[in-house]
C-alpha cells in the first residue's frame, strides 16, 4: 500500500511577523525549486496563518492551525473555530499535541470532539498520541497508544481526512528517539488499532506520522520503516533547511 509521505512542521509557539515569514518564504522557495514526491504541511502559531498563507501562494505546501475548538462560533472567549481556520486558508489542524494534553488538561473526549467538528467544518486533522517516559518504562506504550486512538479518532475518520502523529512525549525537543525497531512495533499497533476501529482498507490508508526529535540526520532510518509515512516536526522545522534536509533524506 503506498501512502505519500507528508512532512509537516509544527512551530508552536515560535516566530513573530518578520522571522514567521522569511521561514515560510524560505520553505516555499526550496519546495518549488527541488522535486519532492511527497506532501508538505507547515503549522505555524494562530497569529502568523494569515501571513504565512500568502508566502505560500503558488506552492503546494498545505497551511494548517496548531489546535481548533469544536464549536461554530460563539461565547468562547480566547479560542479559534473550525471555520476561521478554513477562513484563513487552513487545510489542516493538529488535534491533541501532547503539550495541549498535559498544558490544557485535553482528554481524548474533547480531542475526538475537536476532529468531528473539523472535519464537518472540512477540515483534515493531524490527531497526536504518545506515551510518557514512565508509562514506556512500564511497558504500556503499545497499550496508551491503543486507547489513545480508541478514544480521541472519531468514527468518521478517513485515510482521507485524518492523519496519525506517534510522538513519545519523552522523545519531543529532547533529542532522544526510540529506536528504529520499537518505532516500527509501535506504528505496526497503531495501525492495528486503526483496522480494529475504522476497518482495514481504511487503516492501510491512514498515513500515521512519527514526531519526536526528527532531524535530517536520523529522517532516512525513521522515515523507510514501512508504517512510518511521514514526520512531524517540531525544533527542526524552524530552520529551512533543516526542514527541507529532512524531507529529502526522508525520500531517499
Ligand atoms: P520536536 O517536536 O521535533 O522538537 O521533538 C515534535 C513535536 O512536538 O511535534
Amino acid at each position: 500500500m503506498a501512502r505519500k509521505k507528508l512532512i509537516a512542521g509544527n512551530w508552536k509557539m515560535n516566530c513573530l511577523l518578520e522571522d514567521g515569514t522569511a521561514l515560510a518564504k524560505a520553505v516555499a522557495t526550496q519546495v518549488k525549486g527541488g522535486k519532492f514526491d511527497c506532501d508538505f504541511l507547515i503549522c505555524p502559531p494562530f497569529t502568523l496563518l494569515g501571513f504565512v498563507k500568502k508566502c505560500l501562494r503558488g506552492t503546494k505546501i498545505a497551511l494548517g492551525a496548531q489546535d481548533v475548538h469544536f464549536a461554530e462560533k460563539g461565547a468562547h472567549t480566547g479560542d479559534i473555530s473550525p471555520l476561521m481556520l478554513k477562513d484563513l486558508g487552513c487545510s489542516y489542524t493538529l488535534i491533541g499535541h501532547s503539550e495541549r494534553r498535559v498544558d490544557h488538561f485535553e482528554t481524548n473526549e474533547l480531542i475526538c470532539k475537536k476532529a468531528v467538528a473539523a472535519h464537518a467544518a472540512g477540515l483534515n486533522t493531524v490527531i497526536c498520541i504518545g506515551e510518557t517516559g514512565e508509562e514506556r518504562d512500564a511497558g504500556k506504550t503499545i497499550k496508551v497508544c491503543q486507547e489513545e486512538i480508541n478514544g480521541s479518532v472519531p468514527d468518521d475518520a478517513t485515510a482521507k481526512n485524518t492523519v496519525i502523529a506517534y510522538e513519545p512525549i519523552w522523545a519531543i525537543g529532547t533529542g532522544k528517539t526510540p529506536t528504529a525497531a520499537d518505532v516500527q512495533e509501535v506504528h505496526a499497533a497503531i495501525r492495528k488499532a486503526l483496522a480494529k476501529k475504522l476497518g482495514k482498507a481504511t487503516a492501510n490508508k491512514m498515513r500515521i506520522l512519527y514526531g519526536g526529535s526528527v532531524k535530517p540526520s536520523n529522517a532516512e532510518e525513521l522515515l523507510k520503516l514501512p508504517d512510518v509515512d511521514g514526520a512531524l516536526i517540531g525544533g527542526a522545522s524552524l530552520k529551512a533547511d533543516d526542514f527541507i534536509g529532512i524531507a529529502k533524506n526522508a525520500l531517499k
